[in-house]
């Protein structure tokens, strides 16, 4: 529970709320699930503020939106240890941790521009494997490119 006292930005009535992420990661969550901030829903931010589990942390909390199994698995990438919280009539009626899945497919692009993935008339999609859950590294599948995090965060600019 939240003590009044504590709590920073204003619940929400319906929608999700994405917590304990690592402070000062929350734009690049709300960039990995693409949410701009101009499809009109209230978006609520807070960054850096105080955590009992993490020192520092940063919430989302995104009115009237539910986010699909693929983009947990990416906001995993950046926010391991975060909560998603899905809010009905402003109690949380259901928390799931964040996990890492073992591969990501179709999701994102190799940075190889010679990788098979690319070449349009093969029309294969992207695979990529988690190589290392703690590095947080992908390798694609079909040409062995590494990719980090940041790589990702560049092709989503
Ligand atoms: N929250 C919200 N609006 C609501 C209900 C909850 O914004 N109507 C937010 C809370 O502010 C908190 C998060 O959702 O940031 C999780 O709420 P809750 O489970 O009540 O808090 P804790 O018990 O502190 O969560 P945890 O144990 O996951 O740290
Ligand atoms: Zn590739």
């Amino acid at each position: 529970m939240t003590n009044s006292s504590e709590l920073k930005v204003k619940k929400i009535m319906n929608g999700t709320v994405i917590d304990h992420i690592p402070s000062g990661r929350a734009l690049d969550i709300l960039k990995m699930v693409k949410i701009t901030g101009r499809e009109g829903n209230v978006v609520l931010i807070a960054m850096n503020v105080e955590s009992r589990k993490l020192g520092r942390k940063d919430i989302i909390k995104i009115e009237n939106r539910y986010l699909l199994k693929d983009e947990l698995n990416l906001i995993a990438l950046i926010a391991p240890n975060a909560t998603i919280n899905i809010v009905k009539n402003y109690d949380v009626i259901e928390k799931v941790k964040v996990e890492l899945p073992e591969k990501f497919e179709g999701i994102l692009k190799c940075q190889n521009p010679s990788c098979i993935t690319n070449y349009e008339r093969e029309s294969l999609s992207s695979k990529f494997l988690v190589e290392d859950k703690v590095k947080l590294t992908l390798r694609c599948f079909y040409c062995d490119r590494l990719m980090l995090i940041s790589d990702i965060l560049k092709q989503l600019t």
